[in-house]
């Protein structure tokens, strides 16, 4: 069984992250959706939140047979994927700027857990520039998001900011 996990602040989910899932799912039988309880960096929406968003959307995703998971967890991402019995953990790079940081995070969870390997998908050019805290930027700020975040994302966030 080919399972992996996708971990992630995910606050919120992007169409960025989307295509990441969409792209990855194909490769693998099982995917967990690891969404980073990181309640000390003060997130826009609590992880139980941002997982039943993630749950609401998953369904309309064409995975190629991929069982999705949405999990959340703390700590180390090594840790948890080891938990999980995953072989891969998947990470998505929007453009060279994501290179290093991903690259010292892959070799660093590679020392933790030797028998995990990173696997990096390349994001759709459409969402290169596409981040949470962009979104959540300009979201508050009153511009236009529209397309690059799903709408039931869109609609949380308007609720969240009482817009
Ligand atoms: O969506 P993000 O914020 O880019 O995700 C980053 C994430 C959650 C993958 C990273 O911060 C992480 O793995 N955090 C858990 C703590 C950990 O394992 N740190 C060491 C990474 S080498």
């Amino acid at each position: 069984m080919r399972r992996a996990i996708f971990p992630g602040s995910f606050d919120p989910l992007t169409n960025g992250h989307l295509d990441i899932i969409k792209r990855s799912s194909p490769l693998f039988d099982e995917m967990v959706v690891a969404v980073l309880d990181n309640a000390d960096k003060h997130p826009m929406f609590t992880v139980e939140e941002r997982c039943a968003m993630i749950r609401d959307i998953l369904p309309t995703v064409e995975t190629g047979g991929c069982k999705l998971i949405v999990d959340s967890f703390s700590g180390l991402t090594a840790d948890f994927a080891r938990e999980q019995k995953v072989t891969a953990i998947v990470r998505g790079i929007r453009a060279v700027s994501d290179y290093e940081y991903e690259l010292r995070m892959a070799l660093m969870n590679r020392r933790l857990e030797p028998t995990i390997e990173t696997v990096f998908l390349m994001a759709g050019e459409e969402y290169s520039y596409v981040s949470s805290t962009l979104m959540k930027q300009v979201f508050e700020l009153g511009g236009r998001v529209e397309g690059l975040i799903p709408q039931i994302v869109e609609t949380q966030m308007r609720k969240k900011l009482g817009k």
